[in-house]
């Protein structure tokens, strides 16, 4: 529990009865997960998570070697909450022609063929307690490595950060009081209320 760091923050009355709300779903949701996971770190801790993917398929060849844009795949990143995964559709546009017989690839072809997507296993999850917003961050500017760490370096994605509130609450203090030069235009006030994180 990382309070303490923010302990400092101004609450206002009329806040107040909705904190209260908060502060007991948030303890229940808490209390309840450590009941039922055996596991040492709550879902939001586990950083250098790297799960089994159904299908090997690498950001160090597509986002590095091939240069492809992140937003080509991850298209709501700009404009939604989510940055999603794609379509396997997208995968199809070159896939349906290159390396088909690659073995991995004709994994691809088998699940386009019965309609079906590919169940890739999330690596980033967050507890439904917080809200995270991509379009909030990617729109004012900020590159995907800033969390998601050198992506297009991974043959497999990791989970870079531990996303933990102090790692959320930190860059919020820092990157208003003192942002990077190429966002210092940006006029950057990034939330450490409680209510901007927790609905
Ligand atoms: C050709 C499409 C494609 C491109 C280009 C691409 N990605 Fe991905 N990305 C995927 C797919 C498919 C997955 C799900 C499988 C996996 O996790 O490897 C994924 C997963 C991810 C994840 C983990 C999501 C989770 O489950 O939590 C992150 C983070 C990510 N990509 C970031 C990036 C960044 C940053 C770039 C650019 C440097 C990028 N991606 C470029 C297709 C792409
Ligand atoms: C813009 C074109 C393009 C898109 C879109 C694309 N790929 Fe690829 N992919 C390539 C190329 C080019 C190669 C490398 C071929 C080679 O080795 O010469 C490749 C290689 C691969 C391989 C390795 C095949 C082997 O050699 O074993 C896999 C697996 C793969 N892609 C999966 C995916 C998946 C999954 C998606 C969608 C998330 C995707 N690709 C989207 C162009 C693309
Ligand atoms: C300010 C930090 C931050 C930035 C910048 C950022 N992400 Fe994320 N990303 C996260 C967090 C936190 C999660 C976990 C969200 C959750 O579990 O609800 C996440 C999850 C994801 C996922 C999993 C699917 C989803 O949408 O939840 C993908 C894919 C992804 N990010 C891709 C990207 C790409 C591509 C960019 C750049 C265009 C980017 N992210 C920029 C923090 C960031
Ligand atoms: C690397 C720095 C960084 C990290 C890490 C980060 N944020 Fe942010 N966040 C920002 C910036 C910058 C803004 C945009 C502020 C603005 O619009 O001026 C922002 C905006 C937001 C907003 C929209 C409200 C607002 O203040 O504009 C929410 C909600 C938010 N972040 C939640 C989160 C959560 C939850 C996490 C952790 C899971 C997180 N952020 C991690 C930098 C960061
Ligand atoms: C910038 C985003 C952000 C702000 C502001 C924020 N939190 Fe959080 N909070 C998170 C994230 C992300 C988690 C989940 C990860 C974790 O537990 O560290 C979390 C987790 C929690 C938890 C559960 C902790 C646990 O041990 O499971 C409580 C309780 C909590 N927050 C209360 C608060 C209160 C009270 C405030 C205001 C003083 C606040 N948060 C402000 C992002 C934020």
């Amino acid at each position: 529990m990382t309070l303490a760091r923010t302990s400092a923050l101004p609450v206002r009355l009329p806040q107040i009865g909705r904190l209260f709300a908060l502060l007991l779903t948030l303890l229940f949701s808490a209390g309840m997960s450590a009941c039922d996971h055996t596991d040492v770190n709550p879902p939001g801790y586990n950083k250098g998570y790297k799960p089994l993917q159904p299908v090997s398929y690498s950001h160090k060849l597509h986002a590095g070697d091939l240069k492809m844009d992140c937003k080509y795949c991850h298209f709501g990143s700009e404009t939604s909450k989510k940055a999603g995964v794609p379509p396997l559709s997208v995968c199809m546009n070159c896939h349906k022609s290159v390396k088909t017989d690659a073995p991995q690839v004709k994994k691809l072809a088998e699940y386009y063929a019965k309609g079906e997507p590919v169940p890739w296993i999330k690596v980033h999850n967050l507890p439904d307690y917080v809200n995270f917003d991509h379009s909030r961050h990617v729109g004012k500017g900020l590159a995907c490595q800033t969390c998601h760490g050198p992506i297009q370096e991974m043959p497999e994605v990791y989970q870079y950060t531990n996303l933990s509130m102090g790692w959320c609450v930190n860059c919020h203090r820092d990157y208003t009081k003192n942002p990077p030069p190429e966002l210092k235009d940006r006029h950057l006030f990034a939330t450490t209320d409680c209510t901007g994180c927790h609905q």
